[in-house]
């Protein structure tokens, strides 16, 4: 019913995942947009609404924050008001917000590293210290080490940001592991900033997205969820988020340090955000089984390559391989050599590993699989020689 095999043409339409390598024969798998068209649904919506040709300054139209109210309930079972959405030109914008809304300059904000690399820039942005605890990698499943966490609280850590599923490990956290978490931020009396860019993009089917704030109340005043239709519906480009506050205080907080410097959504991104959230369950519905495709395609493919591995991807459309074994100097040179462009994880504070982007056609994925094949391929009968 859709098609998501037939490869759209992205040279010349100034694409920042096609630009970087325009020219050259390099396979672009690294920012995280997907290379297929947004549903139908979408596109009719915008169409209607480009027609119409008036764009006036917008505000979130009342029936966009009943579609996502409703969404939250009817998708995790979450209850939460219209008055508690605070809406965004994007992620990135809400976290960097979060460092400015939770406490002084000079105090401390901690992640879970490896992660998305703004996580990381964020609090240095607005005088925040950073804390990076690693993540553990046991019995090829990412968690959080919860000792070490504990540990590396000081006095002054106020927020601790986290990403939910993870990019770039691909987990989805089970409700133990929230709760363990929630835990210690109560404890330790610090403010959650949860980013669930990712949470419609459950690829293992034993898993559920659980958003942080849903645990219970208390959990919930504590926290500063981040929401968007951009990676689910592939939208980034339109610039629309969301955040859920149900504490006042901390919601006026939040409105505060916005003011003046953080612009409204655009028209289009409200319109698109809209027809995404409330037309487009089926098509949402063969994505997910389009990437499950994917996903056994990189699995098999690494499980075949010499040197790489990986674990299992729960969620989103990235996979973060292990490439130590392959004891290269320059990872990212070593792939864009053999004509794929993937992210270093030196970025994401996880050097030796290489995050790939399987949100493309299989055909193209396929083909960028056999290039890093046959490099690495060449390089073990090299070394063997
Ligand atoms: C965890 C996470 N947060 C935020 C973003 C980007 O958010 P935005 O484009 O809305 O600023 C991404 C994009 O890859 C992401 O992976």
């Amino acid at each position: 019913m859709y098609d998501f095999d037939t490869p759209v043409e992205r040279r010349g339409t100034a694409s920042l995942k096609w630009e970087k390598y325009k020219a050259r024969d390099i396979i672009p798998l690294w920012v995280a947009d997907m290379d297929f068209r947004s549903p139908p649904a979408v596109i009719n919506a915008l169409h209607k609404r480009v027609d119409y040709g008036v764009f006036g300054y917008t505000i979130a139209p009342d029936e966009l924050n009943e579609v996502v109210t409703a969404m939250l309930e009817s998708r995790y079972a979450w209850k939460v008001q219209s008055e508690w959405l605070v809406w965004l030109p994007g992620l990135v914008s809400g976290f960097n917000v979060a460092c400015r809304a939770v406490g002084e300059a000079g105090d401390d904000v901690m992640t879970a590293v490896p992660v998305y690399p703004p996580f990381l820039s964020a609090p240095g942005n607005c005088r925040r210290n950073l804390i990076k605890v690693a993540l553990k990698e046991e019995n090829n499943r990412w968690q959080f080490d919860f000792d070490r966490l504990e540990q590396s609280i000081t006095a002054n850590t106020r927020l601790f940001i986290l990403c939910n599923p993870h990019n770039p490990i691909g987990r989805v956290y089970k409700w133990d592991e929230l709760a363990a978490l929630a835990a210690i931020c109560r404890k330790h009396d610090i403010v959650i900033c949860s980013d669930e860019i990712h949470c419609d993009l459950i690829l293992d089917r034993e898993k559920r997205h659980i958003p942080t704030a849903s645990l219970d109340p208390e959990v919930a005043a504590r926290t500063i969820t981040l929401m968007a239709p951009s990676k689910t519906y592939n939208l980034p480009g339109l610039g629309c988020a969301f955040a859920v506050i149900s504490e006042k205080n901390l919601r006026q907080k939040f409105k505060k340090a916005m003011a003046g410097i953080v612009p409204g959504v655009n028209a289009l991104g409200y319109t698109a955000a809209r027809a995404a959230f409330k037309d487009c369950a089926d098509w949402q519905a063969a994505l997910l089984d389009y990437l499950r495709g994917n996903l056994d395609a990189v699995e098999q493919a690494v499980g075949r390559m010499p040197y790489l591995s990986m674990a299992p991807v729960e969620a989103t459309y990235l996979a973060w391989i292990d490439v130590r074994a392959a004891g290269l100097k320059n990872p990212s040179t070593f792939f864009e050599e053999a004509g794929v462009g993937l992210q270093d994880g030196i970025e994401f504070d996880g050097p030796g590993f290489m995050r790939l982007n399987f949100g493309c056609p299989r055909s193209l994925l396929k083909k960028a699989l056999n290039r890093m094949s046959a490099a690495l391929t060449d390089r073990l009968s090299t070394e063997n020689r």
